[in-house]
């Protein structure tokens, strides 16, 4: 077993290490502060690569591994999660559903442009009432001969409004339940598609929100990815890694909010001394780095497993509810380390607590990732 890094992944980590110090860091309590979507600086990490890490050069991408991705989300979600969520459902589910299951049509037209970061994309399963019950959709996208005709309402999409592509789940013949589930590649600016309202959200409020409504929208036949009846499994593919770049979000928040607190902790005196000598806040700290270690290592497991191309539905699932409750657990404790000034927005690490919350909701909240992790042991 080999826990080292090759010198790739410390270049990555070392670039989103200074891209989030330069680009991100500035600013992002006012993005917070206003709701304002970091446009200029996800254009840049386009730039640079990070919107289809994992892609094929061919298709515009970076070629990178897994392991490098988790190593660019920590980083950049130490800093700003509303920035690295965007790179988090670009690369892990939008770009990895259409560059593993799409037609060569399918890559050139819209991996492409997705990968390389002129444009990104949004995944839309959620609805008013189908979030955690997937195969409830209400959505359908029903068979005219020559296009799929869509109609229905998906809630909490993430880049709803910023992206430029969709990948929609709908429902194409309610009487096969999961079966009669469909995947479709859905252009914003097709006539139909209405963005609805933003959401107005306790944390990473600079991330892009937004209901989507179809009315009539007729989408090419051509532009259902797979088989028909493939999209509930599509959208359970693609949740599994996508569980991982999350799980990684995660890990960032928490390390993030853990380097702020222990810095703290050298500067701030009480009782006589730096509170890094007193004993509760050694503890806190101790407790903090060992949670932040065991997360990267099941987040590294199942990076490793899917980029040995073995099965990491399990091992994301893991990875994500035991990240995300770290995350929310460790910026709690940092914000005590902080005392008053925890609570108050230009220390950050209040941010990152409000921030850590959505990493137990979204890609599966942490009850049903369990009921995932618990279906694989009791088999
Ligand atoms: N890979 C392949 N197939 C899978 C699979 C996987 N990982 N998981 C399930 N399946 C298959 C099953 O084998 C089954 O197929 P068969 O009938 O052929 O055997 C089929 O899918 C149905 O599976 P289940 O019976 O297990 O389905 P279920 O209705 O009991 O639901 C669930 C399972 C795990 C709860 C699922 O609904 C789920 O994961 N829900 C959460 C969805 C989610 O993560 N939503 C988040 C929204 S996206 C988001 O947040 C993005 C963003 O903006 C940041």
């Amino acid at each position: 077993m080999n826990f080292d890094y090759t010198e790739e992944h410390l270049n990555v980590q070392q670039a989103a290490r200074d891209f989030a110090q330069t680009e991100l860091l500035p600013g992002v309590i006012d993005r917070d502060n206003n709701q304002e979507f970091p446009y200029e600086q996800i254009k840049k990490l386009g730039e640079l690569g990070f919107l289809g890490m994992m892609v094929d050069p061919k298709y515009g991408g970076s070629g990178m591994d897994t392991v490098s991705y988790v190593l660019a989300m920590e980083e950049l979600s130490k800093v700003d999660a509303s920035a690295s969520v965007v790179v988090s459902v670009n690369n892990s589910l939008v770009c990895w559903g259409i560059e593993t299951y799409g037609t060569e049509e399918q890559k050139l037209k819209y991996l492409v442009p997705l990968a390389s970061g002129k444009v990104h994309g949004a995944f839309l399963l959620s609805e008013p009432e189908a979030g955690s019950d997937a195969t409830s959709q209400r959505t359908t996208a029903i068979d005219n001969g020559d296009y799929y005709l869509l109609n229905g309402t998906k809630n909490w999409i993430t880049n709803g409004n910023t992206g430029t592509y969709y990948l929609v789940i709908a429902q194409t013949d309610v009487e096969k339940g999961h079966k009669g589930i469909n995947a479709f590649i859905v252009e914003k600016s097709w006539p139909g598609v209405t963005v609805g309202k933003k959401e107005d959200k306790m944390g990473i409020r600079g991330s892009d929100t937004h209901s989507i409504m179809f009315q009539d929208v007729k989408i090419p036949k051509e532009n259902r990815i797979g088989e028909d009846g493939f999209g509930f499994k599509f959208a359970m593919k693609v949740l599994a890694g996508g569980r991982i770049g999350i799980a990684a979000q995660a890990l960032g928040i928490a390390s993030g909010a853990f380097e702020l607190a222990l810095k703290y902790s050298k500067e701030r005196k009480a009782f006589g001394k730096e509170i890094m000598h007193h004993q509760a806040i050694q503890f806190k700290l101790a407790d903090m780095a060992t949670q932040i270690e065991a997360a990267r290592l099941l987040i590294m497991k199942a990076a490793a497993l899917k980029d040995a191309h073995q099965d990491y539905a399990l091992a994301s699932s893991m990875a994500k509810v035991f990240a995300s409750e770290t995350a929310m657990w460790v910026t709690t404790e940092a914000v005590q380390v902080h005392g008053g000034y925890g609570y108050v927005k230009e220390y950050h690490v209040e941010r990152l607590m409000r921030d850590a919350k959505i990493t137990q909701i979204y890609e599966g909240t942490s009850e049903v990732n369990r009921i995932v992790i618990s279906r694989e042991i009791l088999r």
